[in-house]
């Protein structure tokens, strides 16, 4: 069977990670988080007192990233590769309220992109790869075979994100998960490079009112047509 690119972008918690692992685990790819490659950096940001809500040393931020070293390790009890910022795993640091919070100021930084989308390539670069973020298919692998751009009503999402945060001790109000996911959506869409855009050989997902195997379904039959000529 021909080996594949499948890049999945789309909108703040669209369920892009967990439509992306089931893949990786079912086709024996590898699962690329880019999401989290922006959150470490982020959290790298914050614990160097280099962002906060209230201030942004942005310049400092750019001569600090050669030092900021991420990887995944691959995770056999999980099924997936978990983020280590400098060796350290940051993968439950980098999904608090606090860190998204910030990530998309982070994530406007051309100087960031460019050192996070250059290794994304390098993950990439023998295909049977599945890739989530925001940019997959228009900037890190415009040629990628399968792309999928999914998206749902804010409302849908942010009640999906505050179960999961609710049920991993996480103390938020729905309030500020909805204006989160709202806000991130809004920078995601409006920064300068490579915003959130729908590539124009992206297949929409409206996940709305599709479950996870609905859902599933409806794309191993896309992935089917392309790893069979
Ligand atoms: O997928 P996520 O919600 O974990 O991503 C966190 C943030 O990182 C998102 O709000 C925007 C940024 N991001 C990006 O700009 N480009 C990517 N390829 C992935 C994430």
């Amino acid at each position: 069977m021909k080996k594949i690119t499948i890049a999945i972008d789309g909108h703040s918690s669209t369920g892009k990670s967990t439509l992306a692992k089931q893949l990786a685990k079912y086709l024996g790819y590898v699962y690329v988080d880019t999401g989290a490659m922006y959150r470490a950096v982020t959290y790298f940001a914050m614990q160097n007192n280099l962002i906060s809500t209230t201030h942004f040393d942005v310049e400092k931020l750019k001569n600090e990233l050669i030092n900021i070293n991420l990887k995944f390790i691959f995770n056999a009890d999980l099924g997936f590769g978990e983020i280590y910022l400098n060796d350290v795993n940051v993968e439950n640091e980098i999904r608090k309220i606090e860190v998204s919070n910030l990530v998309s100021k982070i994530a406007e930084v051309s100087e960031v992109r460019s050192k996070l989308v250059e290794q994304q390539k390098e993950f990439g670069k023998d295909k049977a790869v599945v890739m989530d973020g925001r940019d997959i298919g228009t900037v890190v692998f415009p040629d990628a075979e399968l792309k999928l751009f999914m998206t749902a009503s804010a409302q849908i999402r942010a009640e999906r994100r505050f179960q999961e945060l609710k049920s991993k001790g996480d103390n938020v109000t729905f309030e500020e998960v909805y204006k989160n996911v709202v806000e991130r959506d809004e920078i995601d869409s409006n920064r300068k490079d490579s915003p959130l855009i729908k590539a124009i050989d992206a297949i929409e997902i409206d996940n709305s009112h599709l479950n996870r195997n609905e859902q599933f379904e409806k794309v191993i039959k896309l992935v089917n047509e392309r790893v069979k000529n």
